[in-house]
C-alpha cells in the first residue's frame, strides 16, 4: 500500500491542499476569531491632528529606510528597547511603520524618552548629541508650516473626526513641531514594566574616595551625559550637576537618589526623595552595569560646589 499516493498526482494535489488550508486555518482563523489572543489595550489613544501630520512627515522623510518601529520578542531587543511590539498598537496605523532595516535604532518606545528640547536639538543636528551619526539633519522642516488642507484629507480619508479647533492649531505649527509630537506619541499603548532595583535603598557609593572611579566616570560623562547636561556639567538640556539642587529642590541628595536617577531616568512626576521629576533624563541601566553607575556618582561628588 506504502507509496500507492504518489503514484496519483490529482488525488496527492487535493490531499496537500487539504492540508495546507487546514495549517491555514488553525494559523490563522482560529487567532482570529480567539479575542484572548488578540487584546484590545487600554491605553491607545488615535493621533492627535498634530501628531498625524508628524506622522505624514515621518513617510516623507523616509525615516523609516532606517528605524523601525517593531521591538521583536527577543531577549536582546527587549533588554534595550523595552516590552515587545503587540498587535493592538497599530490599530490606527494605516499604514503600519514597521520598517525592516536598523541603520538607526528601534524607535517604537521613543516616546517620552528624552525631552521635546532633546528631541529639536537632535533633528537640527543628531552630531551635536551622538559623534559620527549618520542621521541627516532636519532642521529645515522648521522652516515648512504644516499643510492644514492636506492633514485634513487625510484625516478624512482615515476617518479620524478631528475638531475645527484642532484644525485650525495646526496652522501656526511647523513640519519640525509635528514630528516631535509625533515622537513622543510613540509607544505608550503598552504599560512599560520597571526593571527591578540594581542595588538596595540606603546603599552608599563603594567606589566613594577611589581616584580612578572619578576618572573612569569623567569618560562615562564625556561620552553619555555631556550632550544634555554640557560639558562642564553646568547644564543644557538638563539640570547643573555641579550646584546644590537636585531635582529643583536645594539640598543634599543620597549616593543610592543619584545612582537610581541614572540608572531609570526620570518621568513627569516621579519622586526621588520627596522630590518631583519632570521627566527627560534618560535611564542607563540597561547599558551600564554598577561599576559604571558607581563611578559616575563618583565623578558628580568630585564636581559637587564645596562649602
Ligand atoms: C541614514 C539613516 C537615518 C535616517 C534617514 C534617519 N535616522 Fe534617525 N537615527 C539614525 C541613527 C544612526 C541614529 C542613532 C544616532 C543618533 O541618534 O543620531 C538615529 C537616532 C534617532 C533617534 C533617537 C533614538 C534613540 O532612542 O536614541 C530618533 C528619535 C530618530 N533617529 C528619528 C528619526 C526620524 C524622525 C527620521 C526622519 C525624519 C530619522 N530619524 C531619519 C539614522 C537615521
Ligand atoms: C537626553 C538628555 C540627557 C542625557 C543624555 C542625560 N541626562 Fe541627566 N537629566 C536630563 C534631564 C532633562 C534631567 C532632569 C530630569 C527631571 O527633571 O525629571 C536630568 C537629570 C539628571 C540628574 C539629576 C540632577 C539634578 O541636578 O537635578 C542627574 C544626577 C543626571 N541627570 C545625571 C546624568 C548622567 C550621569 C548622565 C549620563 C550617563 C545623564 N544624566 C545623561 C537629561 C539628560
Amino acid at each position: 500500500m506504502a507509496g500507492t499516493i504518489y503514484k496519483k498526482p490529482i488525488l496527492f494535489a487535493v490531499v496537500v491542499t487539504v492540508g495546507i488550508l487546514i495549517g491555514t486555518a488553525v494559523m490563522m482563523v482560529f487567532p482570529m476569531l480567539t479575542p484572548q489572543m488578540h487584546p484590545k489595550l487600554q491605553n491607545l489613544n488615535p493621533y492627535t491632528a498634530l501628531q498625524l501630520a508628524g506622522r505624514d512627515v515621518y513617510q516623507e522623510e523616509g525615516c523609516f529606510y532606517c528605524h523601525t518601529q517593531t521591538v521583536r520578542p527577543l531577549k536582546a531587543e527587549v533588554m534595550r528597547y523595552g516590552e515587545y511590539s503587540k498587535a493592538g498598537e497599530f490599530a490606527y496605523d494605516q499604514p503600519f511603520l514597521w520598517g525592516s532595516k536598523r541603520t538607526g535604532p528601534d524607535i517604537a518606545r521613543v516616546g517620552g524618552k528624552y525631552t521635546d528640547k532633546w528631541h529639536y536639538k537632535h533633528f537640527n543636528d543628531p552630531r551635536k548629541l551622538f559623534q559620527g551619526s549618520n542621521m541627516p539633519s532636519y532642521g529645515w522642516l522648521a522652516d515648512r508650516q504644516v499643510d492644514a488642507k492636506a492633514a485634513e484629507a487625510r484625516m478624512n480619508a482615515l476617518g479620524f473626526p478631528y475638531t475645527k479647533e484642532e484644525m485650525a492649531a495646526l496652522s501656526d505649527k511647523t513640519k519640525l513641531d509635528a514630528l516631535v509630537a509625533y515622537m513622543q506619541s510613540l509607544g505608550h499603548a503598552v504599560p512599560r514594566k520597571p526593571r527591578p532595583p540594581m542595588i538596595a535603598k540606603g546603599d552608599m557609593n563603594p567606589l566613594a574616595g577611589d581616584m580612578n572611579a572619578v576618572a573612569e566616570g569623567k569618560k562615562v560623562y564625556e561620552m553619555n551625559c555631556a550632550a544634555c547636561h554640557g560639558v562642564d556639567a553646568k547644564g543644557d538640556i538638563g539640570p547643573d550637576l555641579t550646584d546644590k539642587e537636585w531635582l529643583y529642590v536645594v539640598g543634599p541628595v543620597g549616593d543610592d537618589t543619584l545612582f537610581f536617577t541614572i540608572a531609570d531616568g526620570t518621568k513627569k512626576d516621579m519622586e526621588f526623595e520627596g522630590r518631583r521629576a519632570k521627566g527627560g533624563m534618560p535611564s542607563w541601566g540597561e547599558f551600564f552595569g554598577k561599576k559604571k553607575i558607581w563611578s559616575l556618582v563618583s565623578y558628580i561628588r568630585s564636581m559637587e560646589e564645596k562649602e
